[in-house]
């Protein structure tokens, strides 16, 4: 990644396109066009409500993020979307029920005015869905042929100069990655032979690189996040980003373990359980679909704590996580975790959190600010992984040869501090050796 020489200013009509238009899409669109308005606040976005400190603490200098990178505005953005099912973003979020009608009527219009495009679905990747409103084609690569173009008129269509994409769609079986996502060549050669491990989330993704439209995934599959599409997205300058969104239970669990840890506190056991009732709860309650939330949801205590350093203290970890569908919460979840720690000489002690918390008002701010903050990587002239980006996911990407950072603190000392390099500011290490 390279310091930036200038950032290509926000000028023009931003598309912002969500291959899937369920609860979370629907809340973040419904809250840019209520904000839009001065009618809410997008609280919970950093971009639009947080400042940055420049220089000294005696400088006294925190613009805005918005205003110091020049992020594209709430007015200049235009929403696409592709679905399975063909109802419009009001429709769909009346389904969600995250809103409540106070909200959604008073946007209602443009809400009804954004129809989703037809979606790619192979229905073997997310077993609890039957979609109708899809497309037809005899190959996968017909498939990425199709969404290429609705890529090219929607830009189009909407005046649009740049497009950024966030993976809003069902998550997911897990498919591991193989021989044939090894390289651009052998995916496009797999594209055309229908092969079973490419998903749907592979195809939207494809499209968009191919497409030069930055991507971001915020569900655990691998939809970008394979040797051939890093490969792509470097050659073509895209900037990508995953995976799954951090929201509720991983956003306190990266907040506790790095506490407990930055006191040598051992952790015996954590024990995390979600019940949930929203469509997103349905799709999860496949067992394979769920695996891949595992995956992401189980890999984060590992890398925070070290227990291959700190044998005695997390050597012995029992972490187990579940989500149950539980139809009454609806999108009112409740992730529940049960920490054993111990302390001096080993005297046990217990926390228990109780996050009564709303997945999609959670997870709205999150997709607004990686579009944001995607246009603006695409603007800065990177390509590639934007590790930078970890702050906003629970199994975030990095180079090959890199673990992950999870440890919230650390990511957003990152995202802010690549924030000041790309503006030429400098960065900071929070020595202060220089008041004393
Ligand atoms: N809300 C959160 O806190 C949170 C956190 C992390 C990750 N996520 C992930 O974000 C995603 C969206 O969550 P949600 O609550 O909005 O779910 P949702 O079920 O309400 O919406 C997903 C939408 O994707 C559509 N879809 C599925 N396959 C598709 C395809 N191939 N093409 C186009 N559309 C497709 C579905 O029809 C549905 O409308 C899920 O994968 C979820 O796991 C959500």
């Amino acid at each position: 990644m390279k310091q930036p020489e200038v950032v290509t200013p926000a000028s023009g009509k931003l598309a912002v396109l969500l291959p899937g238009l369920g609860a979370v899409s629907t809340t973040m669109i419904a809250g840019v066009l209520l904000a839009r308005r001065g009618l809410a606040e997008p609280v919970g976005s950093l971009t639009q409500m947080g400042t940055i400190r420049l220089g000294k603490r005696t400088d006294a200098k925190a613009p805005r993020i918005d205003d110091f990178l020049g992020l594209a505005k709430l007015d200049d953005l235009v929403f696409g979307a592709w679905d399975i099912f063909p109802d419009n973003a009001y429709e769909s979020a009346i389904h969600a029920d995250v809103l409540t009608r106070e909200h959604l009527d008073v946007v209602r219009d443009e809400l009804e005015a954004i129809r989703p495009m037809p979606g790619v679905f192979y229905p073997e990747y997310v077993r609890r869905l039957n979609g109708t409103h899809v497309k037809k084609g005899e190959t996968k690569a017909e498939m990425v042929a199709q969404l290429r173009e609705d890529i090219r008129a929607f830009k189009r269509d909407n005046g649009c100069t740049r497009a950024v994409a966030v993976w809003c769609g069902s998550t997911e079986v897990w498919v591991s990655a193989n021989g044939c996502h090894h390289t651009v060549e052998s995916f496009e050669e797999a594209l055309a032979h229908n092969d079973p491990t490419i998903s749907n989330a592979q195809l939207y993704a494809w499209a968009c690189l191919r497409e030069h439209v930055a991507f971001a995934n915020g569900a655990p599959n691998l939809a970008v996040d394979f040797p051939a599409a890093w490969e792509l997205a470097r050659r073509e300058g895209v900037p990508i980003a995953g995976k799954d969104f951090k929201t509720g239970q991983t956003l306190m669990k990266t907040v506790v373990a790095p506490a407990l840890k930055a006191r040598m506190l051992g952790v015996r056991g954590w024990f995390s359980t979600n019940i949930l009732g929203n469509r997103d709860g349905e799709v999860l309650d496949d067992p394979e679909s769920f695996k891949s939330k595992e995956t992401t949801k189980l890999g984060v205590l590992d890398y925070i704590l070290q227990p291959e350093i700190y044998q005695s203290l997390y050597g012995k970890l029992f972490h187990k996580v579940r989500i149950e569908y539980y139809p009454p919460r609806g999108d009112a979840k409740e992730g529940w975790d049960n920490i054993d720690l111990f302390g001096w000489l080993g005297y046990p002690m217990q926390m228990k959190i109780d996050f009564l918390c709303r997945d999609s008002i959670l997870a709205a701010p999150i997709v607004l600010d990686l579009a944001l903050l995607l246009d603006f990587a695409q603007r800065a002239g990177w390509s590639g992984i934007q590790e930078w980006l970890s702050f906003y996911f629970k199994c975030p990407m990095t180079a090959p040869e890199l673990y992950p950072e999870h440890d919230l603190f650390i990511q957003l000392m990152k995202l802010k501090n690549t924030m000041r390099w790309a503006m030429g500011e400098e960065t900071l290490t929070h020595l202060g050796h220089e008041y004393y």
